[in-house]
């Protein structure tokens, strides 16, 4: 495996931290995902937030799998994200809302990847930053 030299490289302790922050946000995103697809099957946005859903699952076990790697033990948290964005009833608003937690989950990405040393985790977070990026996107063309 390749370490890549970076400047101002994250600790380890820092790293874990930062990863169980995108975990307990991932997870949020996921439970919004999936309430929400539940509430509106048949509705044209169904698949997208589906699809959606799925990849933050995916997210999830991918940090689940990272933290685990370093020797941690995952958040069990979920996000206080969930609570608020469930809390909207109107679906328009919940997804813009959705997306605007994807952003900041694109933004934490943008800081945190050029610090990692471990090639295959920057790899594996800039995956989950293009897909954050992708989702983003559909969303607003979709909405
Ligand atoms: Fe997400």
């Amino acid at each position: 495996m390749h370490d890549l030299s970076v400047s101002n490289p994250i600790s380890g302790d820092e790293l874990v931290a930062a990863l169980n922050e995108l975990l307990e946000a991932e997870r949020a995103g996921a439970r919004v995902a999936l309430e929400t697809a539940n509430q509106i099957k048949g509705h044209d946005l169904a698949p997208l937030v589906v699809e959606i859903q799925q990849d933050e699952v995916r997210w999830c076990k991918m940090l689940l799998g990272v933290i685990g790697s370093l020797g941690h033990s995952p958040s069990t948290i979920t996000g206080d994200f969930y609570e608020k964005a469930i809390a909207i009833e109107e679906l328009k608003e919940r997804l813009l809302f959705l997306n605007r937690g994807q952003g900041w989950v694109v933004r934490r990405l943008e800081k945190l990847i050029p610090r990692i040393q471990e090639s295959n985790i920057r790899s594996q977070l800039q995956a989950m930053l293009d897909a954050h990026i992708q989702n983003i996107q559909r969303v607003e063309e979709g909405v």
